[in-house]
């Protein structure tokens, strides 16, 4: 019997549980560590404690195990220049370089390269000067969207109801600093309105295969109300986006992207995720992020036949950095190393995030956690660990999205349905989530 592969995953969240239960999935079985993991994540493999920061003890971890292959999932390491750094010390590692996840961390960047690609997003202008961008404000109608450019945990954008409020989140990016380093350059955009979508594209840096739509909640409150959180709930596939809708996502965003990375010598190889919204006047682009999203890999993992370690060695090319080949092929099909078409589960697939009472704002921590056994009952319920460890043998909160329960249905009703079900067995104190989850999209439109 040949030696078992090693694979490390980089993250702590319900994508990297989500992940790793689909790696545990491949008919290789290989053995998986997590890099610091959670309290799910120890159940299919080992967890290290090492932070997905913490770059350099990464690699000298990957080195001294013999890992053979490192999924670098969250935006921090990434946006750290870990696939540079593996890549240079010789270990193979998926995720993009620095260089194009800069895509994700730099808003500033992002909007620019949008802009010279000619890709629909919303009008802005970036600054660094508070007098400047004061200015410019004041000339703009409201609402009036702004952006700390860099990473902020999803909370570095506020949408100005007034040219008071715009002033103020200005002074307190650009003058007082509340976001630190992400806030010292701010693009105001445009407000844009319509339903939002995720897309996934998974790409070599030429080719790229894109999985089907799915849509978050990233407001804490039903009906979209409230502060904005790292997201409490997603459903895939969309009823309210067809083909031709995904036709056009991928001729007018998705393509030129990828291709326009790859001209200005960043070619994007790993997980492109564009946050759409969809206007009045056709899709347009609100941001990129430059890896899988969370909550949303919670419900693509359910509906995912292929092996993931297939489709993640298609997307690894061993000449990033230049602007030459790969080997996905477009329209679900991949050539080369990936014997077969990504297939997908037929149905639906929703993901309920369980928080922690006061999240996002502050919130306790080592609550005790029951119920999952229970839940687990019903064969469709697959529950995803976030903020979760164990302490003294027990299961406990460890952070603000602590549970993704995840449900898979023939209609979105049915898995929207059981998830709840499955919700109810659930508790822990303080536990929130929201009611609605999916609820607009049953509603025929959204
Ligand atoms: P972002 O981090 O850029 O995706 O922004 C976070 C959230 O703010 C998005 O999911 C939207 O709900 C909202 N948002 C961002 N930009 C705009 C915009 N130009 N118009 C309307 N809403 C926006
Ligand atoms: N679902 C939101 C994110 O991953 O950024």
């Amino acid at each position: 019997m040949g030696k078992k592969e090693k694979i490390l995953i980089i993250g702590s969240g319900g994508r990297e549980h989500a992940i790793g239960w689909k790696v545990a999935q491949s008919p290789s079985a290989p053995e998986i560590f997590f890099a610091p993991g959670n309290g799910g994540t120890s159940s299919i493999g080992t967890n290290v404690d090492i932070k997905a920061t913490d770059v350099d003890g990464l690699l000298t971890f990957a080195k001294k195990e013999n890992i053979d292959l490192t999924l670098a999932l969250p935006d921090d390491p990434l946006s750290l220049g870990i696939v540079d750094k593996f890549k240079k010390a010789g270990l193979k590692i998926w995720g993009p370089t620095k260089a194009a996840a800069k895509i994700e961390w730099s808003k500033a960047f992002s909007k620019d390269f949008m802009r010279r690609h000619n890709l629909p997003t919303a009008k802005f202008e970036t600054f660094i000067d508070f007098e400047k961008a004061k200015k410019y404000v004041a000339k703009q109608p409201l609402p009036v969207v702004i952006k700390a450019s860099g990473l902020a945990l999803g909370k570095g954008v506020v949408i100005a109801q007034t040219q008071k409020e715009a002033n103020e989140v200005l002074e307190n990016m650009l003058v007082n600093k509340t976001f630190g380093e992400a806030g010292q350059e701010v693009v105001i955009e445009e407000f844009l309105v319509g339903p939002e979508i995720s897309i996934h594209a998974i790409s070599d840096g030429k080719n790229y295969t894109i999985f089907p739509a799915s849509q978050d909640h990233k407001k804490i409150g039903e009906n979209d109300t409230g502060l904005n959180t790292g997201g409490m709930g997603t459903i895939t596939p969309l009823p309210f986006v067809d083909d031709e809708l995904i036709l056009k996502i991928k001729k007018d965003i998705v393509a030129p992207t990828i291709k326009g990375m790859r001209e200005d010598g960043n070619p994007f190889s790993g997980l492109l995720y564009p946050g759409l919204i969809l206007t009045k006047d056709g899709p347009k682009i609100l941001e990129y992020n430059a890896r899988f999203g969370d909550p949303e890999t919670q419900s693509y993992m359910r509906l995912l036949e292929t092996d993931i370690l297939n489709i993640v060695d298609a997307s690894l090319v061993p000449d990033v950095g230049t602007p030459q080949g790969g080997s996905l092929g477009d329209v679900g099909h991949l050539q080369g190393r990936c014997p077969t078409s990504i297939v997908w589960k037929n149905g639906f697939a929703c993901t309920i995030v369980l928080a922690s009472g006061g999240y996002p704002g502050n919130y306790e921590k080592e609550k005790f956690i029951s119920g999952i056994e229970e839940a687990e009952k019903d064969k469709d319920i697959v529950i995803f660990h976030a903020g979760t460890k164990t302490k003294d043998g027990k299961l406990v909160t460890n952070g603000g999205r602590v549970l993704g329960v995840s449900a898979i249905g023939t209609t979105l009703e049915e898995a929207l349905k059981k998830a709840y079900k499955a919700v109810e067995k659930i508790s822990f104190e303080g536990m929130q989530y929201r009611k609605d989850i999916g609820k607009k999209s049953l509603s025929t439109h959204v």
